[in-house]
């Protein structure tokens, strides 16, 4: 951190990186697909992993309290959330904890609720399941993207009892208000469904989060928190996740996940997943100064290079949602003309987001500039 801010290294120094975001692609391409930023990671967060390392305390996981302890202070003093302890458990990402809920709690064959344009791998969830998407799309009043809550009820009252929420949504940046999550938490309990609540952006939201198990008895009575730091202090690699519950009968429904969702958890990762929450609050800060002004750079950037191209700054997170009906170039010639790397729309829900392309852009402003000029110069 320098000056209170986070930085990415330059792109030469970015492509000697292990992960997927760095090795997908041959290495003329910049890569703004996947859901990971390029900034350094806190320090205490990389002291503790060196100590563990340093102090040979690589063994299986045990009891980790730390955990919920130091979530419970991050989530009173960040959004004013009470959670309760007991009813956090362990799991090794948040993509295990949802499939393995899933796989507790409903047959093959059966649907769970989602709103598209989402997040591509709660596809791929559902399809290890063999448990069909039954979309309710997100409704696009002039960008906004709002819950379309006469779609939900009556996929609640056809019987379809599990809504896989994302908040804030990935792609579409909404981090949904206080209004509308009451709204949901009292459909869901009106019909006795439940919202499996995908918060692993949340940590990242520029204005106000609010927590769907926050919200009043009826979220309490509906709801289930899926979180990880992860993604807000780049760890994915490290493997360490939660679930959670506000309420002793969907404890009850936390309780019956199988016991190797915790043993398959990393050891490292669930301290530092505890060390983020409990002393990452600059480095969190920081990262949200650095991507507040890279939310705004892009739009700068996007007038002043792609014009044609619609986009809504997001609320939340470091993914841009772009329209690119009218680029003139589609995903597959940004990326074999431009050598860019988007996450193609059609990935987010099928052929109706084909003019639509997730830019990730957690990263140097530099390289925003450069991606976008390369773009430009396919044009
Ligand atoms: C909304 C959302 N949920 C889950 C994940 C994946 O989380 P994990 O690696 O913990 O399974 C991502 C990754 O981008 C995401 O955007």
């Amino acid at each position: 951190m320098s000056d209170n801010k986070v930085v990415a290294p330059e792109l030469s120094v970015l492509r000697g990186r292990h992960s997927s975001k760095w090795r997908r692609f041959p290495e003329d391409v910049i890569p703004m697909h996947v859901a990971e930023m390029d900034f350094q990671i806190a320090e205490p967060i990389a002291a503790r992993i060196i100590k563990m390392t340093t102090e040979n305390d690589l063994g299986y996981l045990g009891p980790v309290p730390e955990v919920a302890a130091s979530f419970e202070k991050f989530a009173k003093t960040r959004w004013g959330w009470q959670i309760e302890p007991s009813y956090l458990h362990l799991a090794t990402d948040v993509g295990v904890a949802v499939v393995e809920f899933l796989r507790t709690h409903l047959k093959p064959g059966e649907k769970v609720i989602i709103n598209t344009p989402v997040y591509s791998g709660f596809y791929h969830w559902l399809e290890e399941l063999e448990i069909e998407p039954l979309d309710v799309p997100l409704i696009t009043g002039n960008h906004e993207y709002l819950f379309d809550f006469d779609g939900l009820e009556r996929a609640f009252a056809a019987g379809h009892r599990i809504f896989l929420l994302c908040n804030p949504h990935n792609p579409v940046g909404r981090a949904f208000s206080r209004e509308e999550l009451t709204r949901l938490a009292a459909l869901a309990r009106k019909y006795d469904a439940i919202v499996l609540s995908d918060e692993i952006h949340a940590p990242l939201t520029y204005g106000e989060f609010v927590p769907y198990l926050a919200c009043g008895e009826d979220a309490a009575a509906t709801g289930v928190c899926i979180t990880s730091s992860s993604k807000s202090w780049n760890l994915a690699g490290l493997k360490a996740a939660f679930i959670l519950a506000q309420s002793p009968s969907i404890d009850e429904m936390l309780k019956a996940l199988p016991e190797g969702m915790h043993w398959r958890t990393s050891i490292v990762g669930a301290f530092a997943m505890a060390e983020a929450f409990e002393n990452g609050t600059p480095w969190l800060d920081a990262t949200l100064v650095t991507l507040d002004e890279n939310r705004r750079h892009l739009a700068t950037e996007l007038e002043r290079l792609l014009p044609s191209v619609k986009y809504h700054i997001p609320e939340a997170g470091y993914l841009a949602w772009l329209d690119i009906s009218e680029l003139g170039l589609t995903n597959e010639e940004i990326f074999a003309k431009a050598k860019v790397a988007f996450v193609p729309g059609p990935e987010m829900g099928g052929d109706a987001y084909k003019n639509f392309a997730r830019f990730n852009f957690g990263t140097s402003k530099e390289i925003i500039t450069e991606a976008l000029e390369r773009i430009q110069r396919a044009l």
